[in-house]
């Protein structure tokens, strides 16, 4: 799948077309949640994706990302949703996660994510507070986590 987008952007969910030094260099290097992540793991983040989506620039080069992993029945989850600084405020990124969410084939399935601040971003996409039947069981933690107690 390919969609083109205003002055020439392009969405694509070819993983080839991904610039792989440009989602590490920005998970690893300034995403508040996987700074400090390897290369290495965000690689194995990147092939393990039910499905990616790149963001392209006119020139062709990688200028925004997402993830999703999913059971492909009942579940997806979005995350690494990123649009380089100097592309944002032009409804890209809210097209980048359209293009995830509703262009899929996964689009029936319950959606999850986690955000510190984009909530607004996400609520016009039809996401919403989860409800009471949602828990969550800590993981590995996030770059910008406060310390344990
Ligand atoms: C979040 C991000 C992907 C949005 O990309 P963008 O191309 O600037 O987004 P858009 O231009 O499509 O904006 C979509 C809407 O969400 C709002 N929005 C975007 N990012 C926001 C944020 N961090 N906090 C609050 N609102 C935000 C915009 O104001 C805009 O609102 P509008 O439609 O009423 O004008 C981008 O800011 C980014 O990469 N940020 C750093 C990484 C990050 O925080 N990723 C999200 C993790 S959940």
């Amino acid at each position: 799948m390919k969609r083109e987008l205003a002055a020439g952007y392009e969405l694509d969910d070819d993983p080839t077309r991904v610039d792989l030094d440009v989602v590490c260099r920005f998970l690893g290097e300034e995403a508040y949640w996987s700074k400090g992540r390897s290369r290495e793991l965000i690689e194995k983040t990147f092939h393990g994706a039910s499905r990616v989506v790149g963001l392209f620039a006119p020139d062709g080069s990688t200028v925004g990302y997402c993830r999703a992993h999913s059971d492909e029945v009942v579940f997806a989850y979005l995350c690494d949703v990123f649009v380089l600084e100097e592309h944002r405020g032009r409804g890209l990124g809210k097209e980048l996660v359209r293009e995830m969410v509703d262009g899929s084939p996964l689009r029936e399935l319950r959606w999850l994510l986690g955000t510190a601040d984009a909530h607004e971003m996400y609520r016009e996409l039809g996401f919403r507070k989860p409800s009471f039947r949602i828990m969550e069981r800590p993981g590995p933690k996030f770059a910008d986590d406060p310390p344990s107690e």
